[in-house]
């Protein structure tokens, strides 16, 4: 348990918080290009505590201002998009996408006052299915040369999702390598050859063992976390009977993402994104080492579950989640259906909008989040102090462009088997016979 000083320190993002100023060192997924994808492409976004306009310009370029008209706070997300950029339909001021107030059409002629009048802007990137903003002071970070943004676009399907509690919650749950062995249990084995753009349904590594019996049956991971560039590598190592031990490989991505296996073909790179301390978005990116994803499949599959345009999950706290006791006594951990995203849900939603720290028991298998709480103190405590360089990946371009991979499988090692070499050996082979784009780690084995 942590004091409720720390507790607000560690989770509170608004501009001038400590947890806020780390975050906006790094870019932040602010929308996915889905939701651009329509005749009017503007967009609100609250990102961080912030109120903000997304929109594509005649020229297609994105730009990312601030929400309130600055003449006198009118919506700016109800803005006519024209002339370039986007017009203010109380007085007609216009805005181009830096933010710039051009024209102020009501003024009286030759006035000059619009060039004084500039709103907030961010920087914006399209990669792989998402806007991706800079809020922080100084030049953006380079983007490391993680899987999802190597991958073509083709390999790589991105889809978010709304949580009604604080980003840190959110994050928590996926460094938490014990949960899936109960709260993502299912009492019967599915047919993983209907496991396509699903967690957990595939077989475990390179055996016919389906990945949910083997989280059934051994619910007691040892779990080691290391150091790396990026932030923590978790191995957690379930032993089986015969002595083969189930070696699974999830990784905290600082400040606020994991990236972990979802199946053979696929990983799953996931950033917890703060729109305010009280909700956040999860967005993922479904990267495919074999062949394009189904990106068709595996947005219908998730639409089902949730609500445009804000993305809310369909089954939510309103309705109970969709808790049924006898599916609980007969199907799932839960009762509360297949989609693990729910199971998720319920837990980072179910202990309040921002969860009372000084009432928690942080056991054994909590290793990783107790590093990981370590490792933000520290990046707050640098940002504070002005030795922004101490942040991870936040040492320049060739430092970025080394941090590959990272690895993440599950694989099995032999009985006696050194199960470092095992997953990596597992997971080089997976890149080898990756033909469509260069997933190679070599020279990055270091930190991948
Ligand atoms: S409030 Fe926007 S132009 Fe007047
Ligand atoms: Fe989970």
């Amino acid at each position: 348990m942590i004091s409720q000083e720390m507790n607000d320190r560690l989770t509170r993002t608004g501009p001038g918080s400590d947890a806020g100023a780390v975050m906006r060192r790094y870019w932040q997924p602010a929308a996915l290009s889905d939701e651009l994808a329509v005749p009017r492409p503007v967009v609100p976004v609250r990102l961080l505590g912030e109120d903000l306009v997304l929109f594509r310009d005649d020229s297609g370029a994105l730009g990312l201002i601030g929400r309130a008209c600055p003449h006198r706070g009118a919506d700016l997300c109800y803005g006519r998009l024209e002339d370039n950029g986007l017009r203010c339909p109380f007085h007609g001021w216009h805005f181009d996408r830096t933010g710039q107030c051009v024209e102020q059409p009501g003024e009286p002629e030759g006035a000059r006052m619009h060039e004084r009048i500039r709103t907030a802007s961010y920087p914006v990137v399209e990669k792989n299915g998402i806007v991706w903003a800079y809020m922080g002071p100084g030049d953006p970070p380079p983007f490391p040369d993680f899987d999802c943004f190597r991958a073509p676009d083709s390999h790589v399907f991105a889809f978010k999702g709304l949580w009604a509690c604080n980003w840190l919650q959110a994050m928590e749950v996926g460094i938490d390598p014990a949960h899936a062995s109960f709260l993502h249990r299912f009492l019967q084995d599915e047919d993983p050859a209907d496991s396509y753009g699903k967690q957990f349904r595939d077989t475990a590594g390179a055996t016919d063992i389906p990945m949910t019996r083997l989280l059934r049956d051994y619910p007691r991971p040892d779990i080691t976390v290391e150091d790396t560039d990026y932030g923590l590598r978790l191995i957690a190592l379930r032993h089986l009977d015969d002595g083969r031990t189930h070696v699974r490989v999830t990784n905290q991505i600082f400040p606020q993402a994991i990236s972990i296996p979802m199946s053979r073909e696929m990983i799953i790179t996931q950033w917890h994104v703060p729109i305010d301390d009280e909700r956040c978005y999860w967005y993922s990116m479904f990267t495919s080492f074999t062949g394009p994803v189904d990106k068709q499949k595996m947005r219908d599959q998730r639409l089902r579950e949730h609500r445009l345009p804000d993305y809310a999950p369909l089954r939510n706290s309103a309705n109970g989640y969709g808790f049924d006791p006898v599916e609980q006594a007969r199907e799932t951990y839960t009762g509360m259906g297949l989609d693990i995203n729910v199971h998720d849900q319920w837990a980072v939603e179910s202990p309040g909008p921002i969860f009372d720290r000084t009432r928690e028991h942080l056991g054994k298998t909590d290793v990783a989040i107790i590093r990981y709480r370590r490792m933000l103190r520290a990046a707050m405590d640098a940002v504070t102090a002005g030795t922004e360089t101490d942040l991870p990946m936040r040492g320049g371009a060739a430092q970025a462009a080394a941090i590959r991979g990272p690895i993440s499988n599950d694989t099995i090692a032999a009985s006696g088997g050194d199960w470092h070499a095992a997953y990596t050996a597992g997971d080089a082979e997976r890149r080898a016979a990756c033909t469509d784009w260069d997933a190679s780690i070599a020279t990055a084995a270091k930190t991948g």
